[in-house]
């Protein structure tokens, strides 16, 4: 790690200083599910993901001897499971930077959070970074990723940009995220399919816990390496139909880990499954996107732009459809120098 301790508490004393990072969620296309460590969260297989540009959040983060707690505001609200999940993630950065300052941090997605669009990824990602930043620490891109990952899993993708490996590694220093092509290697979309703005019912967190009860989950660790060679080589050789079957039968083979651990959890509203049948159909008359779905009840499609508009014309009329989000794919984490406060 490139700064001092030292150094920089006596900087940051006299010179206090707010910071701003707006950084973008990601869709995985290959899901990251199970932790083979809880505390550090390895988690049990790699992941391969791709920055969403227009579903960020831009978070402020200020360190200062006015403040005798840490006040955390996300989307003007105050919920105390996400107070303690930053509050913690701030301990994390202070003990990192050698300092007991409490924190003010503002935060706001542009996006509905805690629907299954990955609002933790950005969220932890833009607070990994502008806590960091107002701190005065200066670290690298790995590093970020690391500490990122301690918040939240999908976090550590979202200090990257482009689309992104994570490689899940077995320790702390080797459980790490970087781009491996940038954004401008393709051009893909993903049409965000809104059919419920309810928040999920049950978290990533307690899934995570559950997976290893599948018996299917087994099979998935087996295989698993071998499915993020075949989505890395479609992604480089942009081979959009191989790379859209391997993306939806991964979300299929996730969704079944779901459906069969002791948790038993039926992650789709009947809105995903309309959208999910009709992606099918248009498939069959020449309209080519892929469906993926995290724990929400949303979906990403995954298409190229000559057949977007065509997407959202097949699917405005569903009864169940409420909104779209379009999106390409998304450029790594931007400082702000306007704040949220
Ligand atoms: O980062 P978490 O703990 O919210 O887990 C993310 C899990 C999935 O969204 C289902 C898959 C993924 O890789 O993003």
């Amino acid at each position: 790690m490139n700064y001092e301790k030292g150094n920089m508490k006596s900087k940051l004393l006299n010179h206090p200083i707010k910071a701003t990072f707006r950084a973008s969620s990601d869709v995985a296309l290959v899901k990251y599910w199970g932790k083979k460590d809880e505390r550090l969260r390895l988690p049990e297989n790699g992941s391969i993901s791709m920055v969403l540009d227009d579903l960020y959040t831009t978070t402020t983060v200020e360190f200062s001897p006015q403040y005798k707690n840490d006040e955390i505001t996300i989307d003007e609200e105050r919920e105390e499971d996400e107070y303690r999940r930053v509050s913690e993630h701030l301990d994390r950065i202070r003990k990192l930077a050698g300092v007991k300052l409490r924190a003010k941090v503002v935060s706001e997605n542009s996006f509905p959070k805690s629907t299954g669009l990955s609002s933790s990824g950005s969220g932890f990602a833009a607070l990994t970074l502008a806590a960091s930043k107002s701190l005065g620490m200066n670290l690298e891109r790995k590093q970020l990723s690391i500490l990122a990952r301690k918040a939240s899993g999908s976090a550590c993708r979202c200090v990257c940009g482009g689309f992104v490996e994570w490689i899940g590694g077995n320790s702390d220093q080797t459980s790490f995220s970087r781009t491996i092509f940038p954004a401008r290697h393709w051009d893909l979309r993903d049409v965000v399919v809104v059919v419920n703005e309810e928040k999920k019912r049950v978290s990533s967190t307690a899934g995570h816990k559950s997976a290893e009860s599948s018996p299917f989950f087994k099979i998935r660790k087996e295989r698993i390496d071998e499915k993020i060679k075949m989505v890395k080589r479609a992604i480089k050789n942009k081979e959009f139909s191989e790379l859209g079957e391997l993306v939806e039968a991964e979300a299929l083979e996730f969704h079944s880990i779901l459906l069969t651990s002791n948790f038993s959890y039926i992650a789709w509203h009947p809105g995903t499954v309309e959208v999910m049948l009709k992606v099918e159909e248009m498939r069959s008359k020449g309209v080519e996107a892929y469906f993926t779905i995290n724990t929400g009840f949303n979906v990403h499609l995954i298409t190229l732009p000559k057949y977007e508009e065509k997407v959202i014309k097949g699917l405005e009329n569903l009864a169940l459809v409420k909104k779209f989000i379009r999106t390409k794919v998304g450029e790594e984490p931007k400082e702000l120098r306007e704040h949220l406060f």
